[in-house]
């Protein structure tokens, strides 16, 4: 039977291994690559205030939901949908989750590959001497070998990490990681914004300009807000079943996505500032895509004294940022096969690891020799990008939401967030009462209306 009794489950060791968990899985590419991207294509501050909003209104709510759910029933994103509403079709949601964390690893070890590309260049000195920055990025990109290495590298280091288990592969991991990860931004964010003519790029950031906000722009920022605090899919009821009994379930939910937003902004600070500082024109004059980080920051890191410091600095933490973010998404496949399917942990690793890597080999490859293979005009990258991070995540959050509001019910609710009432809060029933209504009212008109939007991808 799937069902193991909960004293025999791996679990956290520590709060502050739940923290460093949780916000190593949510600080990720998403912060540093994906955010700048999107706040650059979607009209700066005003983009920056939606995506605040959601993270607060919508972000929390469902984190602290997935927490919920996994705790409560102790077991996989499938089986706790399954443990907790029998012989219904809600754990069809687990399945989206793994199907998402498929599509999601496949791309997303692709751009944590070329970080390590990338690190290797800046250490060896070759990155500040590149005349023509985007050309590198092509020539890397495009070629069959190179980026497929690094992908199986980055593949191979997070399975490693998953297999060695919860405290002493994932928790472990991150509870170093994640403290030096702040630093090195924060190190990083103080040289650009003092770049001279950074400032322009810090007004673009905060300064709204709302006649770029349309539906598209909207539901760019409800699916980064899903991607950058791993909601959605899984990621969190799995982790939420490895949280002990006496953890304060809402204010480390409140913890993590403060954590990802700040740690967004000052990703947001390393790399927007610094393209105005080295780029005539601006945002508007360059076309953002998913090179935009190793287009441009090479050419800032090759102007600045230290550069090369700097530069090797800001790709490792890239990759330290991805890393935590990987292990998080493989564990729910890997949970998954181990419960529902009664693999080892070994086992489960090898097995959601290397069909995983498949996919992200074509991934991949799609910016090469696989470029003309397209679906409505994107690469294989393409889709997988868009149609988990837009369209997958947003319908995952809102079916854990309606799961939470009107299956699982107020009282589980409320007697799980307050640990069976040993903790008192007014807030949790404002929280129960925006996932019942306002939660699954707002991204259920994002979600249906971004299909009606002419022009949307
Ligand atoms: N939150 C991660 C990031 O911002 C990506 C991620 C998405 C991880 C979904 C797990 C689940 O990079």
């Amino acid at each position: 039977m799937a069902n193991l009794p909960s004293g025999n489950r791996d679990s956290f060791g520590s709060k502050f291994g739940v923290i460093a968990a949780a916000a190593g899985s949510a600080v990720g590419l998403g912060n540093i690559w994906r955010f700048p991207l999107v706040t650059a294509q979607n009209g700066g501050g005003a983009f920056l205030l939606l995506y605040i909003g959601f993270i607060v209104g919508i972000g929390i709510p469902v984190m602290l939901s997935e927490f919920t759910i996994g705790r409560r029933a102790q077991l996989n994103a499938m089986g706790s949908f399954k443990k907790l509403a029998p012989k219904t079709p809600w754990f069809l949601v687990g399945s989206l989750g793994i199907v998402t964390a498929f599509a999601i690893l496949a791309f997303y070890s692709t751009v944590a590959g070329w970080t390590i590309e990338y690190l290797i260049e800046a250490l060896s000195g070759k990155l500040i001497h590149i005349e023509d920055t985007s050309q590198n990025f092509a020539e890397f990109s495009t070629d069959p070998v190179r980026p497929v290495i690094w992908q199986l590298l980055i593949m191979f280091v997070t399975g490693g990490v998953v297999y060695a288990g919860i405290q002493k592969g994932i928790e472990k991991f991150t509870k170093i990681l994640m403290p030096v990860l702040v630093v090195l931004i924060g190190l990083v964010v103080v040289r650009a914004v003092s770049l001279p003519g950074a400032g322009e790029g810090v007004k673009y950031l905060f300064f709204p300009d709302w006649s770029a906000v349309n539906f598209k722009t909207v539901l760019m920022a409800l699916g980064q807000a899903a991607f950058s605090l791993s909601i959605g899919m899984g990621t969190l009821i799995t982790y939420g079943s490895y949280i002990q009994k006496d953890n304060h379930l809402l204010s480390t939910a409140s913890t993590v996505a403060l954590a990802d937003t700040f740690i967004a902004i000052m990703s947001s600070l390393m790399v927007i500032p610094a393209i105005f500082a080295f780029t005539t024109g601006g945002i508007d004059n360059m076309s953002p895509g998913p090179g935009l980080v190793f287009e441009v920051l090479p050419n800032v890191f090759k102007a600045m004294p230290g550069g090369v410091i700097f530069a090797a600095v800001f790709f490792f933490l890239l990759t330290v940022a991805a890393l935590t973010s990987t292990i998080s998404v493989l564990e729910v496949v890997v949970a998954y096969l181990k419960e529902e399917m009664n693999m080892t942990r070994a086992k489960a690793t090898v097995i959601a690891s290397v069909s995983i890597t498949v996919l992200g080999i074509l991934a991949t490859l799609s910016f090469g020799v696989l470029g003309d293979v397209q679906l409505f005009g994107k690469t294989i990258f393409g889709i997988l990008d868009y149609a988990s991070a837009n369209v997958m995540l947003t319908f995952g959050a809102l079916f854990i939401v309606l799961f939470v509001g009107w299956k699982l019910g107020k009282s589980s609710f409320l007697d799980e967030i307050s640990n069976e009432g040993t903790i008192k809060s007014g807030l949790f029933k404002v929280v129960f009462f925006i996932i019942r209504y306002i939660a699954p009212v707002a991204i259920g008109i994002i979600a249906i209306a971004a299909f009606f939007i002419k022009g949307i991808t």
